[in-house]
Order: structure tokens, then C-alpha cells, then sequence
């Protein structure tokens, strides 16, 4: 209901031609101090933000945005003398200062040196009682947190495309911010196109921009050589949450409230493979309460989208990777959506709590997964995410990355992303479910939501909210020791619940029976009716010691080197490259160079520097496809050639 009453007070205020921040929607919100975080340069003790104004044009020659972001702060500190924000790669070109309605005057500002973990602090001189500032400036082609597509990185190989991906880190380096998790802001944004292209952005979409959203179809660009898009935020998010895209999209209505957007060529499919969109969303709100965004869309990115899938509020980013044909790969979107209410609802404080964003996320998205698909479904996806922890925490070269609150002090917390937070945290909250029930269990979540619905909390707040919403209604029922052990472990507690060890039972049974000697066309019988997550099992569970003749009978008969499905060939390469079966290697190549996304191509890269002749052949594929990958997927990547 609040959310409802801010929209309007919001629509309201907008239409007015000045509005100090005193009148702003959010200021009704308690006053929270923002947690410390060490990945945020800004000084947000004297200032925080609660609104931001964006009015940027996109010019895809110079690979550049360029223009406005005005802050419009709550001052907490009168005898504060600057603000500062982080930035990273951003040139200033003039910054002014205002109070209240006040008009704008020119101040100083200064930029400090870059630190590669954080970027540059941006020092403005705030004259007294200012508590508004506007910044001119435009971002660097290698702008970390955007990538800039040629035409033939695309579906139609006409168009350029660029996309955001803000989280963790990288909104500063599109825009000048205080670019912590702790504070929340309204937007709205006004943003300049190529007259050919469409924008989008995770907001409110202008009907005025397209007459889009709510047709099956965006109208065409009639308004000279360049484009406006309208958008607004009015539910106040973090900056990671700030995201845009621009491309040859369209969009597909999938129900009342879903639809997609994706390169014409793709949409379609989209459409197809995600229709149970909207029951996802009605699971969901039985069991934590009414989706509160709005709408809820998604955009198929092209292929070079460095993550599966990207929880922007109304407007998830997702992989192309997932569509498989069969809708056998969208628990990543229960997984995003979920983030509605774990993440962007409810919000990490700091980066190291954010097991609390992709812990719950994860154990919501198997409880959506179990809904429409069945336990059995859910199971082996857990079953999967279990084994996935064990390998990820052998990559992991910081303990306490390996533990649910990692040390981020002096690291840009990119380093220690895993699926530690996920899986672990997922585990943490099942034996949470064990001991409570699910009834129970289900109530304490909602009331989680409910209770720090639109802010932002820490590992501390969940923990004493846990100790009185739930640990205290069983006195014994879980000990201290436990819940530190959960949290600060470098493995899985032994009084952990683990998924059904059975999950796989008849997979491994066939496998078995196959590996002994058993016929060909017995094993084709049982992988029949196989789903996706069994051949993924089956791949992955195969010796890493195979002939290759065995392997080319099982290529041969599967056709697993040329499988469409991303998940499959993924697990088969890996195995390829254990057993140096090179029969799979050009197939392979090709996917490295077309496919950008972090999960699937990153383990492909450490196992082949794992030998000499594999090392060679990594080197050579990223000579080919670095121009392609996103920046944060070329930093990764190198970051491996190097070490070997
Ligand atoms: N929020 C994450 C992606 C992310 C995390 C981006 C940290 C940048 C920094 C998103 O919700 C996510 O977890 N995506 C997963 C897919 C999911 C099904 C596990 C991914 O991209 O693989
Ligand atoms: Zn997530």
C-alpha cells in the first residue's frame, strides 16, 4: 500500500517544476544510517542520496554516454564542505551545486587517482547548505560496467548494441554515485538514441517513448535522427539495480504484467521458452506476499552477457544461453525473479552480506522450481548446486571467500564472487526449514520482506531478526555454535540437510552399467527420457579418464559436441578436455568465441591451462574472442592465462 501512495505522490511531485528533496517520496522512509561498506568511496555519514535525474545520450561511434547526473541528497552533516562520490574512468567536464529549489551554481571539484580496486573519488565542494549536485561528464569506451557491441556480436548483425551490468562495483563507471548497496534512491532518466535503435531500462517505461510496453509491439522511430526514451524509478533501489540497454529490440507480451524484449530474431523463442513467467510470479506471492514493481519483463541480451541473468528491477537481464528449446534451463529465471523480493525488496547492506541477496534467492528459486516443476526437479538442481560448491570452493584462493562472509576490505568484491554465498547460504537456510518446518519457516521469510521491504540490511540485523522471529520460538531447537558455524566454515557443517543422495539414483545406475560394458543401445534407452539436469549429471559424473574411442561412441551417439544445449555441450567439453578428446575442440572453440557468459566459459579456460598443450590452445582461443567478451569477462579470463 505504501508503494502504491509513493507512485502517486511521486507522479504528482514530478509534474511540479521544482521540488525540493524535503518533498521528495522517500523521505518518509525512516532514517537509516547506510552500513559501513569498504567498497564505497563516498562520504554518505554527511550526505545520501535520494534521488538521481540521468539525461544522457548514447553515440555509439565514440563508444561513449555523455551528459547529466544530477543528486538530490538527505544533508546529514550541516557543517559538511564536499560530497564525494565514486566514479571510475568518468571525465568531469563541469559540476555545480544547488540548494533546495535553489538555482545552480558552479562549485570546484577535484578527482582523486584511480585505486584499481574502487576507481576515483570525486570531491565537489558543497557550498553551505547545498544538498544538490549535477555532474557533466561522459564515460569511457572501456567503461567496465557497459559493453558497447559491433553489429556482428548481435542476432540481426545490423545494429549495435550496448548493455549495463551494474552490479557489483560498476554503476561509477556510468555514472557518478554514491555506489554502496546501503543507499537507496529514486530516478528518473531521459536518454538519447541513434534514431534507429530502442532503449530500455530497468524502470518505468514512458508510454510516450515507443507506445510500447503494453502493445505486442514497439511503434517504429519516425522522430528525426536521434531518439528519446523516457523512464522512471519511483520505488527507491541501490545503484546496482541502475541498469539500461540499447539495441534493435522488440517485445513480446507474455501476460497482463510479463512480457520480452529481445533482437526481433529472437523474441519469439524468448516468448516461447519463458511463458511460465507469470506463474512463477503467482507462486512466489503465495508464499512471501504480494511482487511489488509493477511489471515484470525480460531482455535477451546478445550472447557476450557475461552473467546468466541479472535481477534489474521489472526488467530482468538474461543469457540467450537459456534458451534451450524446452524451458529446461529457466529456473535462472525463478532465480532473478526471486530477487524481487530477496535482493531488491530487501537489499545487502555491504557486499559481504551478500549471501543474504543470493543465499535466500537460491533457496526461493528451488522452492518455485519445486511448485511448478516437482520436487524430483528441484532436488537434482540442488543435488547440482551441492557438487558445484565443492568445485567452486576448490577455486577459491582467499579462505574466508570460502566462508559466508568473505573479507572484502581493500577488494573490489568481484574477486570473491562464487557460489559459495549461493549455495551455501541455500543450505544454511534449509536446515534452517529442517528444524522449524515449512510452515513456520515460510512465515519468518515473508516477515523477513515485509518487515525491510525497500531497505537495505546486514548480516547483524538478519541474525537478531532470526533470534527473535525464530530461534526463540524453539529454545534448544538450533544452538549458537551452529548458526557461527554457518556462517564462518570453510565446508559444509556435518548437521547440514543435504539434498535426496538419490536425486540421481537411475542415472548412475546406467552409467554404471554402461562403464562395465553394457551395450550402447541400453544406455540410449534409459537416456531417452533423460531431462536436461540428468545429461548434465551424466556428463559430469563420467571418469576424466576415458578412451577416446568410448567417447567418440558416446559423441557419435548423442551428438553431444554439436548439443544446442549450452548446459550439456558445457559439462561435455570439460570432460573433452580431461580426457584431451580433441574431436571436440573446434566445436568448443567456436562456443568460447560466441559465448561471453562468466560460468561457461571460465572453467573451460582453467582446465585447459592445466596442461601445456591446452594452455597454448586457451591462449589462442582469447587472442580470437577477447575483443568480443565483456570487460569484467576479460579480466577474468586473462587473470587465469596469466597465472599459468
Ligand atoms: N545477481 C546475480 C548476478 C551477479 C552477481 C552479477 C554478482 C554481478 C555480481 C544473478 O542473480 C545471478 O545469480 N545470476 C546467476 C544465475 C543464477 C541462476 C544462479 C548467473 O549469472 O549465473
Ligand atoms: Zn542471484
Amino acid at each position: 500500500m505504501r508503494f502504491k501512495a509513493n507512485a502517486i505522490v511521486f507522479l504528482i511531485l514530478a509534474t511540479a517544476c521544482s521540488r525540493t528533496p524535503a518533498e521528495s517520496p522517500t523521505s518518509r522512509t525512516p532514517v537509516l544510517t547506510v552500513p559501513k561498506d569498504s567498497s564505497t568511496l563516498a562520504n554518505v555519514g554527511a550526505f545520501v542520496a535520494k534521488h538521481l535525474v540521468l539525461d544522457l545520450s548514447a553515440d555509439f561511434a565514440a563508444k561513449t554516454l555523455s551528459g547529466t547526473a544530477e543528486l538530490r541528497f538527505d544533508r546529514r552533516d550541516r557543517d559538511a564542505s564536499e560530497v564525494v562520490l565514486d566514479t571510475r574512468d568518468l571525465t568531469i567536464q563541469k559540476v555545480e551545486a544547488a540548494a533546495g529549489s535553489g538555482a545552480w551554481m558552479a562549485t570546484t571539484h577535484r578527482l582523486d587517482a584511480a585505486t584499481p580496486a574502487f576507481g576515483s573519488a570525486l570531491h565537489i565542494a558543497m557550498p553551505s547548505g547545498a544538498d544538490r549536485v549535477r555532474v557533466t561528464y561522459s564515460t569511457s569506451p572501456s567503461a567496465r560496467g557497459l559493453q558497447w557491441l559491433a553489429p556482428s556480436q548481435t542476432a540481426g548483425k545490423k545494429q549495435p548494441f550496448l548493455f549495463s551490468q551494474a552490479q557489483a562495483i560498476q554503476a561509477r563507471s556510468f555514472i557518478p554515485l554514491q555506489d554502496t548497496p546501503g543507499v537507496r534512491m529514486t530516478y528518473e532518466a531521459t536518454i538519447g538514441t541513434p534514431k534507429d535503435l530502442v532503449a530500455v531500462m530497468a524502470a518505468e517505461m514512458d508510454p510516450a517513448n515507443v507506445g510500447p510496453v503494453l502493445s505486442d509491439r514497439p511503434g517504429t522511430a519516425t522522430d528525426g535522427p536521434t531518439r528519446t526514451f523516457k523512464f522512471k524509478m519511483p520505488q527507491a533501489i541501490p545503484s546496482y539495480l541502475i541498469a539500461i540497454a540499447i539495441g534493435d529490440l522488440a517485445f513480446r507480451k507474455m501476460s497482463d504484467r510479463t512480457g520480452v524484449w529481445a533482437e526481433p530474431s529472437v523474441v519469439d523463442a524468448a516468448a516461447r521458452e519463458f511463458e511460465d513467467t507469470e506463474k512463477m510470479i503467482v507462486t512466489t506471492e503465495k508464499l512471501y506476499g504480494p511482487y511489488r514493481w509493477g511489471r515484470y519483463d525480460l531482455l535477451v541480451l546478445p550472447p557476450s552477457f557475461p552473467f546468466g541473468g541479472m535481477e534489474n528491477p521489472r526488467l530482468t537481464f538474461a543469457t540467450p544461453t537459456v534458451i534451450a528449446g524446452d524451458k529446461s534451463l529457466v529456473s535462472l529465471v525463478a532465480h532473478e525473479l526471486a530477487h524481487s523480493w530477496s535482493g531488491n525488496l530487501v537489499t545487502n547492506g555491504t557486499w559481504r552480506d551478500f549471501w543474504l541477496n543470493e543465499g535466500i534467492t537460491t533457496y526461493v528459486e528451488r522452492r518455485i522450481v519445486e511448485a511448478l516443476y516437482g520436487k524430483h526437479t528441484a532436488d537434482m538442481q540442488a543435488a547440482i548446486g551441492v557438487s558445484d560448491l565443492a568445485e567452486s570452493r576448490k577455486t577459491l584462493e582467499v579462505a574466508g571467500d570460502r566462508t559466508l562472509l568473505p573479507d572484502l576490505e581493500g577488494r573490489d568484491p568481484d574477486d570473491a564472487l562464487s557460489n559459495v554465498p549461493y549455495e551455501q547460504g541455500r543450505l544454511f537456510l534449509v536446515f534452517l526449514e529442517s528444524k522449524f518446518g515449512r510452515d513456520a519457516f515460510d512465515q519468518f521469510l515473508r516477515k523477513w520482506f515485509d518487515e525491510h521491504a525497500f531497505q537495505s540490511a546486514t548480516t547483524e540485523q538478519f541474525l537478531a531478526f532470526l533470534k527473535t522471529n525464530l530461534l526463540d520460538t524453539k529454545p534448544g531447537a538450533v544452538t549458537d555454535a551452529q548458526i557461527q558455524e554457518w556462517l564462518h566454515t570453510e565446508g559444509i557443517p556435518a548437521f547440514a540437510v543435504l539434498p535426496m543422495s538419490d536425486a540421481f539414483a537411475k542415472v548412475e545406475q546406467a552409467r554404471d552399467e554402461w562403464l562395465k560394458g553394457g551395450s550402447m543401445d541400453a544406455l540410449a534407452r534409459t537416456a531417452s527420457a533423460w531431462s536436461t539436469q540428468e545429461w548434465i549429471h551424466f556428463v559430469d559424473s563420467l571418469p576424466r579418464t576415458m578412451e577416446a574411442s568410448r567417447l567418440a561412441a558416446l559423441d557419435q551417439r548423442f551428438k553431444l559436441t554439436q548439443s544446442m544445449n549450452s548446459e550439456i555441450a558445457h559439462v561435455w567439453y570439460r570432460l573433452a578436455i580431461a580426457n584431451h578428446y580433441t574431436a571436440a575442440y573446434p566445436a568448443m572453440e567456436r562456443y568460447m568465441i560466441r559465448i561471453g557468459r562468466r560460468k561457461l566459459i571460465v572453467p573451460l579456460y582453467r582446465d585447459l591451462a592445466s596442461y601445456p598443450e591446452g594452455l597454448k590452445l586457451a591462449n589462442k582461443i582469447f587472442a580470437e574472442a577477447r575483443d568480443g567478451y565483456h570487460p569484467l569477462a576479460q579480466t577474468t579470463v586473462a587473470d587465469i592465462l596469466k597465472k599459468t
